[in-house]
């Protein structure tokens, strides 16, 4: 079921493309958007707790535009259905061009990420921090 049509995007990834992400006629693969369209969902479900999010099922994806390299590529995130071990996540993917600053709608998806334990498990989502304090970054004094 799509999200209530008033529930506000999030910013969740933007980046530029870059001629690593594409192909000889100058734009970039579709499997690059659909990266982003993957860490998006973790960035949205990551907000909702603090565990191992896997994605379990991405729906249909429909390029409505092509991203040219050097466009700034930015997913905007909402979720769609709070689950138990789940959340579905809708995101939206837009391209600035580069040479314009144009606003383009390149496409949606809708991703299902599940919460899990360290055996793989899918735990609530909603249940305390699963994921252990960083093991890296400053240590607390
Ligand atoms: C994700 C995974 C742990 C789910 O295990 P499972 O035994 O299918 O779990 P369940 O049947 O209990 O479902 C867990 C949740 O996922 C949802 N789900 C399962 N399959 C789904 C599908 N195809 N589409 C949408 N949601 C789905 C269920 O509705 C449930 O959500 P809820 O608790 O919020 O109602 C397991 O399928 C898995 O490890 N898959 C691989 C994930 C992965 O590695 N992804 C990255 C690929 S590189």
């Amino acid at each position: 079921m799509p999200a209530d049509p008033e529930t506000p995007w999030s910013l969740a990834l933007r980046s530029i493309t870059q001629p690593s992400d594409g192909n000889h006629q100058g734009s970039v693969f579709g499997g690059v958007i659909m990266s982003m369209i993957d860490q998006a969902s973790y960035v949205e479900a990551r907000r909702h707790g603090v565990h191992r999010w896997l994605t379990v099922a991405i729906e249909k994806i429909e390029f409505q535009a092509p991203v040219w390299m050097g466009d700034m590529v930015t997913c905007w995130t909402r979720v769609s259905r709070f689950g138990t071990t789940s959340v579905t996540v809708e995101v939206r993917v837009e391209a600035e061009r580069f040479t314009t600053g144009d606003a383009i709608n390149v496409t949606t998806a809708t991703v299902t990420m599940v919460a899990t334990n360290a055996a793989g498990k899918p735990i609530p989502f909603r249940s305390p921090p699963s994921m252990p304090i960083a093991a890296s970054g400053p240590k607390p004094h």
